[in-house]
Parts: C-alpha cells; structure tokens; sequence
C-alpha cells in the first residue's frame, strides 16, 4: 500500500497573517493579482481587509466578484475571462469554498485551456500543468478548500456539483487569518464549522484513512468540538475564532489525501437541486449517516466520542459509538442547524432525484460502509 499527501508549499496562521501578503508575491515573483471573491465579501469589507495590504505595498490587482454560493460553471469561465483581461499572472483567492473553488477552475485552465469546457475537469481529470499560483485566504472556516486538491463547481446542464480531484489546483500558499473570519453570520459560522466536522468524521473513517491522516482528524474533531460553540456564541473572540480557522485547516489537510464518505455525497445534490449551504446540508444528515455505519466503525467512534469530549470509562463499545453520534447530533441542535429536510422545502417526491445523484458522487466510494440506491433514499427518508 502507497499513500500519498500533498499539502501546500507554504501556509501562515494567526490572526493578522494577512500581512505577509507583500512577502509572498515577491518571493513567487509575480507581478499582477487576479483577486477572485464574491459581493457578499466586498459588502462586508473582508475583502478590503486583504486588498489594503496590497494597496500599502503598491501591488497590482483586478478584482472578480462574479462568484455565487455553489459556483457554477459559467462562474468559472467569467473568471477566466476576467484572468486575461487584467493581464494577470497570480491569483489571490478571498472567500469562502466557494470563490477558493472558482479560483482553482479558473487557474487550473488558464495552464491547462484544453479544458475550457469545464465540465471535462470532473472527476481525476488528467491536467499536464499546475494552476497558476493560487494564494488562498479563507474567511470561512469550513471547507479548508485552500489546502486540498479538490474544487466543486456545478454544471447548469445536468443540475449537478462536479467534485474535481486534481493535485494540480493545490493553492501555493495558504494563508489562514481568523480576522477575516469574524463578520461571519451566526448560521454561516454553525454551518461552515459543521462541515468542518464533517470532513474531519469522514476522513477519520473512510476507506482511505491510515494513521497519519487518523492523527489529524482527531485533532480536529477535538479542536471543532472545543472551539465551535465559542465562535457561534462569541463571533469576535479570537481564541474561539483562530481555534475554528486552525481545526478546519488540518481537517483539510488530512481528507483531501484520503477522500470523504456519503454524508458528502448526499449533501452535494441538495447543494446543486436545492441551493442548501453546503455545511447545513452536512451538518442535517451527518448523525443519521453515523449511525447507519456504525456496524463499519465499532473501533474508531468511541475515539471520536472521547474526543468530543464524552467521558466513555465504564461504557461498552458499543454504547461509546453511539455516544459518539449523540455528541455530533448534540452538537447540531446546540449551534442551530435545522434538523429536517422538510425545513428546506425538500420532500418525498424530490428523494429519487437526490438518490440517483448521490449514488454516482465522487466521494460516496469512500464509505466505509458499502451503500445500495435503497439505502440512501431510506436515509433521505429518515431525515424528512
Ligand atoms: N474544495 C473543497 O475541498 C471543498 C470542500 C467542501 C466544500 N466545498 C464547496 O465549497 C462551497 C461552500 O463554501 P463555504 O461553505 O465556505 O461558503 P461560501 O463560500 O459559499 O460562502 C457562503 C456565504 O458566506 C459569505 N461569507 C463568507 N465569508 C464571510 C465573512 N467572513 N463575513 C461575511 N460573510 C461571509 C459569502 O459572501 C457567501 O455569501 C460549496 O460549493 C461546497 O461544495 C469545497
Ligand atoms: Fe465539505
């Protein structure tokens, strides 16, 4: 068995890192900005935030804000439009997953045009080049999309999200700044977070996993448990903020090595029919797909119960793992998600939609759990 992992060159952390902005491109040697955000960003000021650091250093920037939650294909291919008008040759990335995603479409075409169709990038598409480099600075804590080799954009035709796994979209650098992370909406911070712990329970016990990823998503299931009430209740404290943008990251660093499971393979058609946030999606049906593998999991969910922080002497295996499920699902109804699909206008004639594509998602495979067409829509049903 060979097991590979790719992490950035180089990442930064600490509220504030933003500052090391000037650094970074004169020691990539690049001359323009391509700066891929979205409007709500530039309503908040966040991406202000970024760009005054590159107005004191007298760095060249066009700004592209065309990008929607749960990018599209046509988002991507304005991105590079706007790449090519501004005569760019860097990007930096200023958002949540989503404008993270739409960078790494655009910087892996840019290098890599015979695949300006997009839609042929999903899946392992086979890129000769790297991405042109990509500067990352999430302002959500959530997806770590600035430290994995994988973006998801939807493709209008199909009403599908593509996930594309490509090592060549790594961003070169990473830059996480937990300042940029404190305008975050009360819901916007429970989701994003809630998928964080998502990442981090499925990459704990996908098919993939080995001990090198298992030491980095247990810290994270640790660090997402201790710090996420505190930046959902507390928006400007810096420790529960920092402790959210750090877990969220070496989340990342250990699933986009080793893959995720069903829970993101039934989020990603609600995303893409139904425009539910990504980390709400997660979040809803992430204790119902626990206890649906647990018989596949008996050793590794008291592991994830002790890490959330349950105390499991005296508790049989079994009844560790199950604790396990109730902390996650604890956790859920404590930072305010929505516990029913129905609350999201879903309902029982849309399940043999959402089932036919899940089915077939990128990342269902790495169930640890093998999975049939029925089993899903009786999940689905579970969560109605
Ligand atoms: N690349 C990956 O590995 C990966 C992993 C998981 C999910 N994803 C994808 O990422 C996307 C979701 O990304 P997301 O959950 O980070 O949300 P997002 O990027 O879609 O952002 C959601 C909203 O939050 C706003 N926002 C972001 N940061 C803010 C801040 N600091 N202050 C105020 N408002 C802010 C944005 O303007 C936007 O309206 C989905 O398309 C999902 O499929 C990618
Ligand atoms: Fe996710």
């Amino acid at each position: 068995m060979i097991n590979r992992f790719i992490l950035n060159e180089v990442s930064y952390f600490g509220p504030g890192a933003r500052k090391v902005l000037p650094e970074v491109v004169q020691r990539l040697n690049k001359v323009k900005a391509l700066v891929v955000t979205d409007k709500g960003l530039i309503q908040f000021g966040v991406a202000k935030m970024v760009t005054d650091v590159l107005d004191e250093a007298a760095i060249s920037y066009d700004i592209f804000s065309d990008v929607k939650p749960n990018p599209t294909v046509s988002n991507v291919k304005a991105g590079i439009e706007s790449f090519k008008k501004a005569g760019a040759d860097f990007i930096i990335a200023i958002g949540g997953g989503s404008a993270m995603d739409t960078a790494k479409g655009i910087g892996i075409v840019i290098n890599n045009p015979e695949f300006d169709d997009i839609v042929s990038l999903e899946g392992c598409a086979p890129t000769k080049n790297k991405s042109v480099p990509i500067v990352a600075l999430p302002t959500t804590a959530g997806t770590a999309a600035e430290t994995t080799i994988n973006y998801v954009i939807i493709d209008e035709n199909k009403q599908k999200k593509m996930v594309c796994v490509d090592p060549n979209d790594i961003p070169a650098v990473a830059i996480i700044d937990a300042e940029l992370m404190y305008s975050l909406p009360k819901g916007l911070t429970a989701a994003t977070g809630m998928d964080a712990l998502t990442h981090a329970i499925e990459g704990y016990i996908t098919k993939g996993a080995w001990e090198m990823s298992d030491m980095f998503e247990i810290e994270a299931v640790r660090m997402i448990a201790r710090y996420l009430p505190v930046a959902v209740n507390e928006p400007s404290n810096p420790e529960g903020r920092n402790g959210m943008a750090v877990a969220q990251y070496i989340a990342g660093m250990a699933f986009s090595n080793v893959g995720l499971g069903l829970v993101h393979g039934m989020a990603h058609p609600m995303g893409s029919l139904f425009d539910v946030p990504h980390g709400v999606a997660n979040a809803l049906l992430l204790p119902t797909i626990m206890e649906f593998n647990m018989p596949a999991c008996l050793d590794k969910y008291p592991e994830i119960a002790k890490a959330m922080g349950v105390d499991t002497s005296g508790m049989s295996k079994k009844e560790a793992a199950q604790a396990a499920v109730d902390a996650v699902r604890d956790l859920a109804v404590k930072v305010g998600i929505p516990q029913h699909l129905s609350e999201l206008g879903i309902s029982s004639a849309d399940i043999p939609a959402l089932a036919e594509q899940a089915i077939s998602d990128v990342c269902t495979p790495g169930n640890p759990r093998e999975v049939t067409l029925d089993d899903i829509k009786a999940l689905y049903e579970k969560v109605l």
